[in-house]
Formats: C-alpha cells, structure tokens, sequence
C-alpha cells in the first residue's frame, strides 16, 4: 500500500537496485544516457521521478547538471548514499505539479513512470509542469511502453509478462478505465511476496496531444535509445517532443 513515499516507501527503495538489475545494465544504461546528454546539449537536465539515480548519476558523470523531482524521501536517500549523489539537487514532490529552481533544455520521464499518474488529468498537469520549466526550444523526452491490449484475449483481463523462478509479474487490465495493476510475486528471503502498483496505460497519440495542448510539438519518435525506428510492433517509445 502506499504511504507518503507513494508505491516506492522503504521497502520497495531497499530492493528497487536489485529487483530491477537487468535496468541498471550498461548495456540498457549507456544507449539511454547517450541519447539524453546529446538532447540536453549545453543545458540543464530535469529528470522527473529520479529515484536511486540510475539515469541520473552516469548522466551527470558526463557533465550534464541534473536536479531530480522525486515524491520518495527512501528513494532519493539511496540515491545520496551513492557516489556523486550528494551533488544532484533534488526537490521533494509530485513531478505533475512540483517545479525546480530555473529552467532546463531537458525534462526527462523514463522506465513507464508517466503511468504512475493514474490519471488522464494528472498525466496532462505533467506535460503542462514540464512545458512551464523548459527554455524555448528544450524537450521532453520519455520513455514508456505501447499499451499492450494486443496481447489480451477477449474476455481476459491478465497477462503474464514475466515468469522465473523467483519472479512473477502479471498485469492486470482495466480497459474501460484505461487502468493497469502491476503484480510482482517475488521470491525474497525464501518466501514469496506480493506488490501491487497502479498504472495508468497511455497511447502516444495521446502523449502528442498533451504535449500539444502544453505547447510542446513532437519531434521524434524511435522504438529504443538507439533510435530503431518505431514500427507497429514496437512495445515500448521513446519520443521527444519541443517547447515551442
Ligand atoms: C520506476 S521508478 C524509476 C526511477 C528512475 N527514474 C529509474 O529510471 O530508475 C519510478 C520513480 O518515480 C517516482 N514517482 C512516481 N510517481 C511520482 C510522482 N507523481 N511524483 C514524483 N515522483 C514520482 C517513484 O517514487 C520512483 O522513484
């Protein structure tokens, strides 16, 4: 359940380096910071939910000045514990309405958490909050996953996504409230254990409207960091859109 740390409080901040390893690989971590740092040019970064810096850090290592807005304090604390951490300035608060010192020619929002705002209104304050913190001509990049209804049966309402001997994650579809319920049954310590998150699943036309009615326009679209192009079977995009 979430407390004023949201889904991401002490017990899920312990784990989140470890239960998503595959995330911090360089492999996953290099294309993305590459990406980013050449979109930030000579500016500054905001990343929205930055949690242990898994983005931020190695962003920063490049010499890109990075401040986070972050609603966990467990979170953020891990990220200081890191080296280099002490120096990203981070603001506590919802990243759809809190807002940072000074502008940025980047806003970054990666790994799905615009979904995090479990609502049309919530998603669209984002895109607004965003738009009234970057210099004319910054962007918005984020990182998200193509809502995956093609892959539900009629009549079904779960889809397995993940399947091995100490993790289950099954998502659970809301269709008529464009809603989804993350499970993860994990195996820790010898016993099985069970977080559930609420998302809210979002079309990238409707990521360009929201963009468009905050004053922002898209001006790429790429299936993955290295730029694949986005095809029909795409599942995940990374788009960017610029303030005009
Ligand atoms: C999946 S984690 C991603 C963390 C980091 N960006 C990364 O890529 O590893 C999502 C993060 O966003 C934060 N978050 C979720 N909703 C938020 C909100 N409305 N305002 C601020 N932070 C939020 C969570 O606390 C968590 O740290």
């Amino acid at each position: 359940m979430p407390d004023e740390d949201g889904y991401f409080g002490e017990a899920v901040a312990a784990r989140y380096d470890q239960s998503s390893a595959e995330m911090f690989d360089p492999s996953v971590v290099e294309p993305a910071v590459d990406f980013l740092a050449e979109l930030a040019a000579e500016g500054r970064a905001l990343e929205l939910g930055i949690g242990t810096g898994r983005v931020a850090l190695p962003l920063a290592a490049r010499g890109v000045p990075v401040h986070g807005i972050e609603l966990s304090k467990a979170m953020v604390a891990r990220l200081r514990a890191k080296p280099g951490g002490d120096e990203i300035g981070v603001t506590i608060g919802d990243f759809s309405t809190a807002t940072a010192d000074g502008t940025f020619s980047l806003a970054y929002l990666v790994f799905n958490t615009i979904g995090n705002l479990t609502t049309q209104e919530a998603q669209a304050a984002c895109f607004r909050n965003v738009a009234r913190q970057l210099e004319p001509g910054g962007c918005f990049a984020i990182e998200v996953g193509v809502p995956g209804l093609r892959r539900l049966p009629p009549d079904e309402t779960f889809h397995v996504f993940d399947a091995s001997a100490t993790h289950w994650g099954i998502d659970e579809y809301d269709v008529a409230n464009q809603g989804l319920v993350s499970h993860h049954f994990s195996l820790v310590g010898g016993r099985w254990q069970l977080l559930s998150m609420p998302f809210r699943y979002v079309w990238p036309s409707e990521l360009d409207l929201m963009a468009e009615l905050a004053g922002m326009t898209l001006r790429e679209r790429w299936s993955d960091w290295r730029r694949a192009p986005f095809t029909s079977e795409s599942q995940k995009h990374i788009s960017v859109w610029e303030r005009r």
